[in-house]
């Protein structure tokens, strides 16, 4: 987990996430993800490539990750200035998702499809094959 500063005043808060510094890469694609209902599972796919930090700048999902070699974990994201890192070849799913929910999720990558794994038996087998 990564926690941002909080540069609040009486004005509110403004939390600065700045590539190499804040997190451990640079950022080459944002996108956000809201309007998920609570009972959807959203992600289920590992990254070849892709680096990601997810930050729930509103409301609140889970994030389940497994590492392809039986361990598994879940954190709770429900504050703006926490966020998660995510390396590559990590299996993830989000879930129970918060109606205000706004994920954000900031990539290491441009989007290329081929990099994402999307099939769990593909997955455990690019583990097992390092
Ligand atoms: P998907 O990977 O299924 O989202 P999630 O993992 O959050 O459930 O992405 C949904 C669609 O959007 C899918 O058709 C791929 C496309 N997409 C892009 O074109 N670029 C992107 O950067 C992302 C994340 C998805």
């Amino acid at each position: 987990m990564l926690e941002f500063p909080q540069n609040g005043d009486e004005r509110g808060h403004l939390v600065i996430v700045e590539g190499m510094q804040d997190i451990p890469f640079n950022i080459a694609r944002i996108f956000y993800i809201y309007g998920s209902e609570g009972g959807v599972v959203r992600g289920q796919h590992a990254n070849r490539r892709s680096q990601f930090v997810l930050i729930n700048v509103a409301g609140s999902c889970k994030v389940k990750v497994k590492d392809g070699r039986g361990n598994e974990a879940v954190f709770v994201l429900n504050r703006p200035h926490t966020g998660i890192y995510l390396p590559p070849m990590l299996w993830k799913d989000m879930y129970d998702f918060s109606p205000d929910s706004v994920l954000l999720c900031l990539a290491s990558e441009h989007y290329d499809a081929a990099e994402y794994i999307r099939d769990y038996e593909e997955y455990i087998k690019a583990v097992n094959e390092g």
